[in-house]
């Protein structure tokens, strides 16, 4: 629900029609956060859950960093980042947003690892759950650093990772995965699309109007290494299947993996994306083939 926040082309209207239609399919993970329009995407959320009360609806969301910087630096003082104070007000803000009792899953916006063994987010963490304003607690690791977050997930505090996982970033599967599964940990796999990519609707021409972030995650240089490789996958999509379709069963054929969140801005990407969750296995052969598609970025 980061596109519903804050992307240029979002209409409140629009997200509620997408919200009400999702939940009528089913779909029961909902990941926003404060950042995401201050509270925006919080409210749509909470209007969403509080007209479906019996819906079986898992609400996430997110702890910003209290400095305001994403991603995370390993050198910024913790006490700065996530003081215990700091996670209490904000889960209440939130709880505020979505005029909830209870936030299913509360997150770490971003993380470093450096600050794993820091008894102050410990102490806002316990708190947080022991007075009942959240069932779960979670971290999302910052793009491209999978690893950075395994320690933290030592303190046996954490209950479920966000990483960016797809065709194009697959390094989350090397030490990350296999740790979640060995301990129990959920893994949320974000920007299954590589934030549009793996949709196979972007062309060179694609431009964004001022502001809005993808002008500088599809730079042009990038934009152009990135649209040769989504050409290089059309031979492996099986007959009949889209691309979308693709990017997500790559995702959820990984055992570690619990749930995907594409964007979800639209009934008609709702409709589509939801269709992937039958269950069906790909191919093996197809499965094998991309992952020599591996892109590994920093
Ligand atoms: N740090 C973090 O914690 C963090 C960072 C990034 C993302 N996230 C979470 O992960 C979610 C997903 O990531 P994302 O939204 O950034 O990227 P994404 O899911 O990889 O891609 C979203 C893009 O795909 C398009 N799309 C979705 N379904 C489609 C379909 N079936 N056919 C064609 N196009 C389709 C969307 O179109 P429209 O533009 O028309 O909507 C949007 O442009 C976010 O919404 C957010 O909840 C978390």
């Amino acid at each position: 629900m980061w596109g519903m926040g804050g992307w240029t082309g979002s209409d409140d209207d629009e997200s509620r029609q997408t919200l009400a239609y999702a939940i009528a399919r089913g779909c029961s993970i909902f990941d926003t956060a404060w950042a995401y329009g201050e509270g925006r995407s919080e409210r749509l959320l909470g209007e969403a859950r509080r007209a479906h009360p019996h819906a079986p609806m898992v609400v996430a969301t997110k702890v910003p960093p209290r400095n305001r910087r994403w991603p995370a630096r390993p050198d910024d003082a913790v006490a700065d980042v996530y003081p215990a104070d700091h996670i209490l007000a904000s889960t209440e803000a939130s709880l505020t947003n979505l005029g909830l009792d209870v936030i299913d899953l509360q997150q770490f916006h971003v993380w470093s690892d450096a600050w794993a063994m820091d008894e102050g987010w410990r102490r806002g963490v316990r708190a947080v759950k022991e007075q009942g304003l959240v069932k779960a607690f979670g971290i999302s690791v910052n793009r491209w650093e999978p690893t950075n977050g395994l320690r933290a997930l030592e303190s046996g505090l954490i209950d479920s990772v966000q990483v960016v996982y797809n065709i194009f970033d697959q390094a989350a599967a090397d030490e990350l995965f296999p740790y979640c599964q060995a301990h129990d940990i959920a893994v949320i796999a974000r920007v299954p699309f590589d934030e549009g990519s793996l949709t196979g609707t972007l062309t060179a021409d694609s431009r964004w109007p001022e502001g809005d972030w993808r002008n500088s995650y599809f730079t042009p240089e990038r934009l152009g290494e990135t649209l040769a490789r989504v050409e290089r996958l059309q031979p492996l999509l099986p007959e009949d299947m889209p691309l979308p379709e693709l990017a997500l069963r790559f995702i959820l054929e990984h055992p570690a993996v619990t749930t995907t969140i594409p964007g979800m801005r639209r009934v008609a990407h709702v409709a589509a994306n939801v269709e992937a969750s039958d269950g069906q296995p790909l191919p093996v052969r197809t499965v094998d083939a991309l992952k020599a598609h591996r892109w590994n970025r920093s």
